[in-house]
């Protein structure tokens, strides 16, 4: 339900300038008139924006609308700062990821914006230990039988010259090999939890809204002190390994598509420097 208290509206326009359904109709001499509230796509920027609390929204209540705190946003220089202090740490520790950084992460990743505030994607932790360790083996198994393959001496031979980039990443999946038996879990980079970032694979912009969500939320675990780095290595893994596969290690439906994977951990060092890019 959409209304406008005409009681106390001063006609100001504010929330026809703002609304991408082109929905509110407001003239300076007459009531204000809605059209077409069935196109509303529920941004919320009519509430946002109207100075008297005119613009009426069933899906944000009062208790759902906030003041900007202007003096907690950060300055460009400190935003500034943080993006470039951002850094995949790989450093991983055992030690647990506090429970209040792990929502502000994922609290980060849902405001981020979506194709038509279409709001699809699905955020999900794997953090228990036997699904991490799952993940990994399959990842690992999944490569060494890539690996296997393509070491098998007459498919080397026809295809190397074709496959050259893929042929000189064979000694880096040997050594990740190396690490996993002795315990480690190099895929996924150690991390004590993935968040998984998917949306239906029906839907077009799921690459887009997934991968702008991972970003607020790895600016927020690097502001947290947590690590985080991009587990596309896992993601491949995963297209490889078939949907029913995929979809059941990563806990998520089958109809669902992960387009961003982030492997996350307390890291056992944070850097003092940057490199200039
Ligand atoms: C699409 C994508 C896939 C990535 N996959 C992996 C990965 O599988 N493992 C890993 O350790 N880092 C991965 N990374 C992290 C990059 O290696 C890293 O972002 C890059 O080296 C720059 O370093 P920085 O993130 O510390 O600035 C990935 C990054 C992106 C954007």
């Amino acid at each position: 339900m959409i209304n406008i208290n005409t009681e106390i509206c001063t006609r100001c326009g504010k929330c026809q300038r703002v609304c991408p359904a082109f929905i509110p109709k407001i003239h300076r001499d007459e009531a204000p008139v809605l059209h077409n509230t069935d196109d509303c796509i529920g941004c919320g920027h009519c509430v946002d924006v109207c100075p008297t609390r005119a613009f009426v929204h069933s899906d944000f209540p009062v208790d759902k609308v906030r003041t900007i705190q202007r003096e907690l946003l950060p300055s460009p220089e400190s935003l500034m700062e943080l993006i470039r202090s951002r850094r995949s740490n790989r450093t991983i520790t055992r030690k647990p990821i506090p429970r209040h950084s792990l929502d502000m992460i994922l609290e980060a990743a849902r405001y981020a914006p979506t194709a038509e505030n279409s709001r699809q994607v699905s955020l999900h932790l794997i953090t228990d230990d036997a699904s991490l360790q799952a993940v990994e083996s399959s990842v690992i198994g999944m490569f060494m039988k890539l690996a296997r393959i393509m070491l098998f001496p007459p498919i080397k031979v026809l295809m190397k010259p074709f496959l050259r980039d893929l042929y000189n990443r064979v000694p880096a999946l040997m050594a990740m090999n190396e690490q996993f038996r002795s315990g480690q879990r190099p895929s996924i980079c150690d991390a004590t939890a993935l968040l998984v970032i998917s949306a239906p694979r029906s839907y077009d912009f799921g690459s887009q809204d997934c991968n702008l969500a991972y970003q607020n939320a790895s600016l927020m675990a690097e502001s947290l002190g947590v690590s985080q780095v991009y587990m596309g290595f896992v993601q491949t893994a995963m297209f490889i390994m078939g949907t029913g596969r995929a979809s059941r290690l990563l806990g998520i439906p089958r109809s669902n598509k992960a387009f961003a994977i982030m492997g996350l951990g307390m890291p056992a060092f944070h850097y003092d420097r940057y490199t200039v890019r």
